[in-house]
């Protein structure tokens, strides 16, 4: 049986990957930081299972890294963890960087001393982009990136320090560069979430206003499900390398939302203001991505894109308040 390390197992990713190993036959380990208040939710559903192991680490924690490796000697490791907020990057960027870009060196260095080291897949980002100047059928893995926020510098820290680990020591070490994925377990301050959650509420009867900042923005969104599938991929291929995850298709803000609202047969005007407060310091305008490597060398491809997303979000939200 393959045993793999998950850190930020309480996040939507991780939650949905742990699922997606398990169902594989893999002993999951899972590592969550201590919160004051339990939050488990995500990882509830399969949180009796006999393969599946919690334990507790952090981002800072050295310590604590290497006591697990030994205990589990993983043969794959999964760094999902990070403050993944960026309009929260600009307001606690230290937490933020130290967690994303040291907390990544410390995983890396424990891994690189070990006798047998584990396949290594980091968590790295279209955010990474920025600005950067977008070719009409997307980012590559080869596209300039300009990076616009302390969360996005953090995470192009990392992602260049995986490919110099991986030419420095000869570990199998792979970077994900996944543009937006959403999913019913996203956190709900991302604004998909908050868009289908506040709709579903609205419907009920239990709130009656949203407020959104800026709904010019365009993001390259996708399935979380789809996307941790393309996570083991990477690790299954025989030689390590970075690889853009993306649907291909862009969509303003504003069109997630009037899909939403349509599809709840809710009026945006009666319903929605702008909030001058959920503008960001920097804005990434447009993130489009072209994962046509992934597709050609992983076999790997979206099965659920925008419409489906946006229907299969707002639905489950809508359930799960009424009940
Ligand atoms: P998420 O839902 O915000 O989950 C983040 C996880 O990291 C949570 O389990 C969180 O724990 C944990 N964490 C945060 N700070 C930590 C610390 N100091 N020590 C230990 N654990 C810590 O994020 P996600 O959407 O699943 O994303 C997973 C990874 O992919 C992140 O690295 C994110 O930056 C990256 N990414 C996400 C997307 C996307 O669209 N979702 C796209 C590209 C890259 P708590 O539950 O205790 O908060
Ligand atoms: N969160 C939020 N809240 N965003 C809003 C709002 C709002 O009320 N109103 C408009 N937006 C705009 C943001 O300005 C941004 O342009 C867009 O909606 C998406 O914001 P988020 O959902 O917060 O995601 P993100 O694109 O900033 O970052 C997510 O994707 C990255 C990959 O590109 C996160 O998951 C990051 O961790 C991830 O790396």
């Amino acid at each position: 049986m393959k045993t793999a390390i998950i850190t930020g197992v309480t996040g939507q990713d991780g939650s949905y990957l742990s699922e997606f190993l398990l169902s594989k036959g893999y002993r999951v380990v899972g590592l969550k930081r201590r919160t004051s208040l339990i939050n488990t939710d995500r990882v509830d559903s399969f949180y009796d299972d006999p393969n599946f192991i919690l334990e507790y680490w952090d981002l800072n924690d050295v310590g604590s890294l290497y006591r697990l490796l030994k205990k589990y000697n993983p043969q794959e490791f999964y760094n999902l963890a990070a403050q993944s907020h960026v309009r929260v990057s600009f307001d606690i960027p230290e937490h933020t960087v130290d967690g994303v870009a040291l907390g990544l060196l410390r995983i890396l260095e424990a891994i690189r001393n070990q006798d047998d080291p584990p396949r290594f897949y980091q968590a790295s980002s279209s955010e990474m982009y920025g600005d950067a100047p977008c070719p009409p059928t997307g980012y590559t893995e080869d596209s300039k990136m300009t990076p616009a926020s302390p969360y996005a510098c953090a995470k192009l820290f990392s992602h260049n320090l995986v490919r110099n680990y991986r030419e420095s020591y000869d570990i199998h070490a792979s970077s994900g560069i996944l543009f937006n994925h959403e999913s019913p377990r996203r956190g709900e301050t991302f604004v998909t979430r908050k868009i289908t959650r506040a709709a579903a509420r609205i419907k009920l009867g239990l709130q009656t206003e949203l407020h959104l900042g800026n709904l010019d923005a365009m993001r390259d969104w996708g399935y979380a499900g789809d996307y941790v599938e393309a996570m083991w991929m990477m690790l299954q291929a025989s030689t390590p390398d970075d690889y853009v995850i993306s649907t291909g298709e862009t969509h303003t803000v504003r069109e997630f939302l009037e899909e939403v609202f349509n599809h709840a047969e809710l009026s945006i005007e009666k319903h929605v203001r702008i909030d001058k407060k959920y503008f960001r310091p920097h804005e990434v305008p447009l993130l489009l991505g072209d994962s046509t490597k992934a597709h050609q060398q992983l076999g790997w491809k979206p099965q659920i894109k925008f419409k489906n997303l946006t229907a299969l979000m707002y639905e489950e939200d809508f359930i799960n308040i009424k009940h």
